[in-house]
């Protein structure tokens, strides 16, 4: 053990490289990301999300039989189970949607006890497929069910972003509209180290199941400094209402110090790769919704931002507008992040599980000197 002089605290991590990974390589010289090798660009401009699930599970993009057989494997894994639709129904209206997938990813674990001794890995990716398949119709339900509507069974014919437009609004938008949501899935899917992928690896690490690693996840995601800025994002573009009033407001909140929701990044300095591919997309969807403003808005926060902080846009600024131009409420936005991490979080599982030591770091001790207890009658 080091002598307190000799320890250096390296608060949030920062700079600590704690394993090695073949999942993702985050590049911030170069404003670069992949996926087992592949730019992330380069999967969003040629892939499905499900090709990309595919590919961070078994190391290589499936061939046409490999995609149909895992497609079938998803899509009839998709259904929920009588109990699980009942708890779904118990949940309290006013729950935050990524208490409810929690939740629900919980529950699932509860319906595969098995899972506790998956030690094989054909099985640890049959557990999540089941938790990648079962997330969307989850989502969906419990959105659906707080509105007083009866949940939307999922249809085997259509996709994974298809499906999930399906279950939550009973119809498919148009291929455009489909292919945003299918990229911001691409997007979103994978990210190296970051927050809620150490917890899920830090639960892997005690030998835990794949459901709890998941919903340990979650808990992680929903926060506003991870996940949880893709709706922060969107309530300050509320808040401000229009482009006009968009300079003034930035100034504000720059002189008050306060930290604006979308903006900056543990790992990227000079801007995060996934921003222009996602960006081009709300460029696409405020074209086809003729609905500027939201764009118009960002445009300027991102403008100022750069010019007197010289900090620049994370994915989740131009995702949460694009959400809300898909016709999601703002509350669904980091649930559907859900959905497109649960890949690399189960692929960091994976990694984990099979080369693993148990993550027990250690802390700098601050707090009082030995003492001796005094008994209760002379305190
Ligand atoms: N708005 C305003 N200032 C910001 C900022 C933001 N979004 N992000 C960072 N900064 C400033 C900090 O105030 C700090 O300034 P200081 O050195 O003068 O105190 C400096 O930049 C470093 O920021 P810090 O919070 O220490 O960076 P971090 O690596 O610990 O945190 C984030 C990274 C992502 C948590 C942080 O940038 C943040 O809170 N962003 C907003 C939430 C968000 O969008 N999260 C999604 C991440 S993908």
């Amino acid at each position: 053990m080091a002598d307190s002089k000799d320890i250096v605290v390296r608060k949030g991590l920062e700079g600590v490289v704690i394993d090695s990974t073949s999942v993702s390589k985050v590049m911030p010289d170069i404003n670069s990301l992949t996926y087992r090798g592949y730019t992330a660009q380069e999967l969003c401009e040629h892939c499905r999300f499900e090709e990309v699930a595919y590919l961070l599970w078994n190391q290589q993009l499936p061939n046409a039989s490999e995609l149909k057989a895992f497609e079938k494997q998803e899509r009839d894994l998709r259904a929920l189970s009588d109990p699980l639709k009942k708890v779904i129904a118990q949940f309290p209206k006013e729950a935050h949607p990524m208490d409810a997938i929690r939740t629900g990813i919980s529950f699932l674990g509860m319906e595969h006890p098995e899972a506790f001794n998956a030690t094989e890995p054909k099985d640890i990716l049959n557990h999540s497929i089941e938790i990648f398949a079962k997330a969307p119709t989850i989502v969906a339900a419990a959105y659906r069910l707080r509105n007083g509507d009866q949940p939307i069974e999922p249809k085997a014919d259509l996709s994974y972003s298809e499906n999930f437009f399906h279950m939550c609004f009973g119809e498919v938008p148009d291929a455009d509209i489909v292919r945003a949501f299918d990229v911001s899935l691409i997007l979103y899917a994978e990210h190296g180290f970051n927050a809620s992928t150490f917890t899920t690896r830090v639960i892997t690490s005690t030998l835990s199941d794949v459901y709890s690693a998941v919903t340990g996840g979650i808990g992680a995601l929903k926060g506003p400094l991870h996940g949880g800025a893709n709706e922060q994002v969107m309530y300050v573009l509320k808040e401000i209402g229009s482009p006009d009033k968009a300079k003034a407001w930035l100034e504000d909140a720059i002189a008050q110090k306060k930290k604006i929701m979308g903006f900056g990044h543990r790992v990227y300095k000079k801007g995060d790769s996934r921003v222009p591919t996602m960006k081009k997309y709300l460029e696409i969807l405020s074209e086809k919704k003729g609905d500027k403003k939201w764009l118009e808005i960002a445009n300027v926060l991102e403008e100022g931002m750069v010019e007197k902080k010289n900090i620049h846009p994370n994915v989740d600024f131009p995702a949460g507008p694009a959400y809300y131009l898909m016709g999601f409420p703002i509350d669904l936005y980091t649930p559907i992040f859900v959905m497109a991490r649960i890949t690399g979080w189960t692929a960091h599982y994976m990694e984990q599980f099979e080369n693993n030591r148990i993550i027990r770091p250690l802390s700098e001790y601050v707090g009082e000197k030995p003492r001796k207890v005094v008994p209760i009658d002379q305190r």
